[in-house]
C-alpha cells in the first residue's frame, strides 16, 4: 500500500511516520509536508535512510501540488495531520488557520473523489467539542457530544471534520476522523506547554502559567495515539467518528510541577501569567466507542511517559536547541515578554 502522512514533519505526524515504518514494512510510507515553522527535516532524519520512505515538500492548500501527488504516489491512504496546531498563534492570527485546516483539508478530499481512495484518514482534536466544567468531572466528550468550538484553532478544526463528513455523504469518499486529546512525547514543538516547561526549566528559565493554572487537560502519550489511528485505518468504520483520549486528566499547574520536581528545580521558577484569551476550562475524553468496537487501549501511564519524554528531551538537545536558536525567539518574544 501507498500511504500518504501529510504533516508529517511536525510532532504527531513525525512520530506516526516511525510507527507505520516500524509496524508495516511492506508498505510505502509518503509524508508530504510543507515545512512550516513548525515542520522539521531533522525529526525524519532516520526515517529518511528507510528505503519505503519518501518526503515529498508541498502545501495541503495547493490544488495542483497535491493533484500531482496523486499522480505520482498513487495513494491507497491519506492520513491528514497537516495543520496549523496551536491556539494561541490562532488567537493572534486566525487566518492561516482557515487556509490550511479548511481549505487544506478540501482540496485533498478533492483529490480523494478525483482519483480515488481505500481511506481518507482526518487527524482531528477533542477540542472541536468545546470545554466541560471543572466542577463536573462526571461529565465526558462522547462523539455524540455536540460541536462547540471556543478559538479559531477549534473551529477550523471543526470546519475540516464537517467536511470530512459532508463528502462522505455526499460522494462516498471512504472517510474516518479520530478526536484525540492533548498528546505528548519525543519530537513536541517547544511552544506547548510540556515541552516549553521542560526547556525553560532546563534554562532555570520562568515557567508562565496561564491564569491560575488549574485548567484541566486529558494527556495522552503520543505513541498511544499512533496505535489508535493505524487502528481505525484496519478496523475503523467508513464514515465513523473516534474519540481517542486515556483518562489521564491533570491540571497544568500539576503538569509543571511534576516536570520540576523530576528536573530537580524549584516551583520558585513558576509565574503566574495573564490568561489565554477564552481558555478552555477542562477537556475529558470518554474513549469507550474506539475501546470497546477496535479494541484499542492505551499503554503509557503518564508517570512513565512524562519521565521518557523529559529523558528524549535531555538526549536529544540539539533538535530543541536549533528551533529555540531561530525565529521561535521572535515569537517567544511576542507571546511572554510583558505578558
Ligand atoms: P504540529 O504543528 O507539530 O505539526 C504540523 C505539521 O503540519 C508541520 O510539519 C507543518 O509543517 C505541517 N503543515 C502545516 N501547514 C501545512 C500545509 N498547509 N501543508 C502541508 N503541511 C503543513 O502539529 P501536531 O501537534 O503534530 O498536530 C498534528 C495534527 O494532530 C493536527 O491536525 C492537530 O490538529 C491534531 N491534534 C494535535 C494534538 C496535540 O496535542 N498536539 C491533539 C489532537 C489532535
Ligand atoms: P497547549 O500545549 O498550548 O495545548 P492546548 O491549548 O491545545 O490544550 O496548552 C496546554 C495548556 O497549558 C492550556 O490550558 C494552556 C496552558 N499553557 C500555559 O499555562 N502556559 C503556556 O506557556 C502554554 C503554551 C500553555
Amino acid at each position: 500500500m501507498n500511504i500518504v502522512i501529510t504533516g508529517g514533519a511536525g510532532f504527531i505526524g513525525g512520530n506516526f511516520v516511525y510507527y507505520m515504518l516500524k509496524t508495516r514494512p511492506a508498505d510505502k510510507i509518503i509524508c508530504y509536508d510543507a515545512l512550516t515553522y513548525a515542520g522539521n527535516m531533522a525529526t525524519l532524519k532516520e526515517a529518511a535512510e528507510n528505503k519505503n520512505f519518501v518526503f515529498v515538500r508541498g502545501d495541503i492548500a495547493d490544488r495542483e501540488a497535491v493533484y500531482r501527488l496523486f499522480e505520482e504516489e498513487k495513494p491507497d491512504i491519506i492520513v491528514n495531520f497537516a495543520a496549523e496546531s496551536h491556539v494561541d498563534r490562532s488567537i493572534e492570527n486566525p487566518e492561516i488557520f482557515l487556509r490550511t485546516n479548511i481549505l487544506g483539508t478540501q482540496v485533498l478530499l478533492d483529490a480523494c473523489r478525483k482519483y480515488g481512495i481505500k481511506r481518507y484518514h482526518q487527524v482531528s482534536t477533542d477540542e472541536v467539542y468545546g470545554d466541560l466544567p471543572l466542577d463536573r468531572p462526571d461529565m465526558f466528550f462522547t462523539e455524540k457530544t455536540n460541536l462547540h468550538t471556543s478559538s479559531p484553532y477549534s473551529a477550523s478544526k471543526a470546519g475540516a471534520d464537517l467536511l470530512v463528513s459532508a463528502y462522505h455523504r455526499t460522494y462516498g469518499v471512504p472517510t474516518t476522523i479520530s478526536r484525540c486529546s492533548n498528546n505528548y512525547g519525543p519530537y513536541h514543538f517547544p511552544e506547548k506547554l510540556i515541552p516549553l516547561m521542560i526547556i525553560n526549566a532546563l534554562h532555570d528559565k520562568k515557567l508562565p502559567v496561564y491564569g491560575e493554572g488549574l485548567n484541566v487537560r486529558d494527556w495522552l502519550y503520543v505513541e498511544d495515539h499512533c496505535a489508535a489511528i493505524s487502528m481505525i485505518l484496519q478496523k475503523g468504520k467508513e464514515g465513523e467518528v473516534y474519540n481517542v483520549g486515556g483518562h489521564n486528566e491533570q491540571r497544568n499547574i500539576d503538569v509543571v510541577k511534576i516536570i520540576l520536581k523530576e528536573l530537580n528545580r524549584s516551583e520558585t521558577l513558576i509565574e503566574h501569567v495573564t490568561d489565554r484569551k477564552g481558555h478552555d476550562r477542562r477537556y475529558a475524553i470518554d474513549p469507550t466507542k474506539i475501546m470497546t468496537e477496535l479494541g484499542w487501549q492505551p499503554t503509557t501511564k503518564f508517570a512513565d511517559g512524562i519521565k521518557l519524554t523529559i529523558k528524549w528531551y535531555l538526549e536529544h538537545k540539539s533538535w530543541w536547541e536549533d528551533i529555540i536558536s531561530g525565529e521561535y525567539r521572535d515569537y517567544y518574544a511576542k507571546m511572554y515578554d510583558n505578558r
